[in-house]
């Protein structure tokens, strides 16, 4: 039976930081994000035409204005071909939709590796099964979501930033086995053990559209072929990348140990979590990082400094979080070393030059949900 159809809807979906597992999503591996307090919200009312309306506070005075029968992939500019890439895949698989308009509010930064572009399909998703009357299941609406990013907003990017957004909960990170699509939630409890997540926001924006996230793709893709296997997830010994060997695949090899190497990071990471050993994962994070900046490339010189400030004023461990090339980088720190960790790294960005980073008490949240 389908849902009577809603005349109105209002979605909450959250951002998320990555606690380790970059790059991997695409390549068939593991990921362990986990949804943050920062959100995106979308109200949406039907309308009786087949227009879609959309607003945002962030631009305030600003309407732009689309008809469903018209959207066309790669068409729309700016924020609003996330909502409009939405309702354009839920059309796609066969859901009919009203005209509707959307408001849209956040308090997530664009551009910070926080997966802001998600957390707004999801909530715009959310609100138009709603006014749709379709009741979809969470992991279809992740699926919807990415599909409207990929093949409509034209970014390459994985299925993590969707399915955290969805499928997180609170006080648990999400484990996310990105090719078979199982997911297992796994104890995050920082209080307990005295420990906080600073997530230090670098103020460097990055544009996943910008060419370098496609090509790191493109580069994992020719180390699978070269390798004659179906994704990276299926090399699981970094002896297989010998074969890589040589001048000519110098950087590809590269790239591929950086995948295998962190999607085992991932599930190192896991076993300390579930033994309640926290504190004792901070050096995979400056693993990870070391391995996204010296093999993976994705790194920034504000990340790269905010690692080392954090390390040398006591954090436990300290990464970079997201697609990279600007955003975010979070720290691992006991609760009583929070504001020496932050002051080191204000120190360091003032000496270098650098602008001065923004701090996020980074809680693990509650996926998206209906208000
Ligand atoms: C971005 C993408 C994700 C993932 C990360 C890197 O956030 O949206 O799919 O690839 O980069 O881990």
């Amino acid at each position: 039976m389908p849902e009577p159809a809603a005349a109105g809807s209002t979605w909450r979906a959250p951002g998320r930081v990555n606690l380790i597992g970059e790059h991997t999503d695409y390549n068939n591996g593991f990921v362990l994000p986990m949804a943050i307090g920062r959100s995106v919200r979308v109200t949406g009312t039907r309308r009786a035409d087949r227009r879609l309306e959309v607003r945002s506070c962030q631009e305030p005075g600003r309407c732009i204005a689309l008809e469903l029968d018209d959207l066309t992939p790669g068409a729309v500019p700016g924020w609003a071909a996330y909502p409009a890439g939405v309702a354009w895949a839920l059309e796609q698989a066969g859901h009919r939709l009203p005209g509707a308009s959307l408001a849209i509010d956040s308090d997530l930064p664009s551009g910070a590796g926080l997966a802001s572009s998600a957390a707004l399909e999801c909530a715009a998703a959310g609100c138009l099964a709603d006014l749709a009357g379709a009741e979809l299941p969470r992991r279809e609406v992740a699926r919807l979501a990415r599909r409207a990013e990929n093949d409509f907003v034209g970014v390459p990017c994985g299925i993590m930033d969707q399915y955290a957004s969805m499928l997180c909960q609170a006080g648990k990170a999400l484990l996310l086995d990105c090719r078979s699509e199982e997911t297992a939630d796994v104890p995050l409890d920082l209080h307990a053990a005295g420990l906080r997540l600073v997530v230090i926001d670098t103020g460097v924006r990055h544009d996943l559209a910008g060419g370098e996230y496609a090509a790191r793709r493109e580069e994992c893709e020719r180390a699978a072929a070269l390798l004659g296997v179906a994704s990276l997830r299926e090399v699981t010994d970094t002896a297989a990348l010998e074969r890589l060997a040589g001048p000519d695949h110098e950087v590809i090899a590269r790239r591929a140990r950086h995948v295998v190497t962190e999607s085992a990071r991932v599930i190192e990471a896991v076993e300390l979590l579930r033994a309640d050993r926290l504190a004792e994962a901070g050096p995979l994070l400056t693993a990870s990082h070391q391995s996204l900046r010296d093999d993976f490339e994705v790194s920034w010189p504000e990340a790269d400094l905010a690692v080392a400030a954090a390390i040398s004023a006591g954090a436990l461990g300290a990464r970079m979080t997201g697609g990279g090339f600007g955003g975010c980088v979070l720290a691992l720190v006991h609760e009583g070393l929070c504001t020496p960790v932050a002051d080191a790294v204000r120190r360091a960005f003032a000496q270098a030059g650098f602008g001065e980073p923004a701090f996020i008490d980074a809680v693990p949240a509650q996926g998206a949900h209906r208000l």
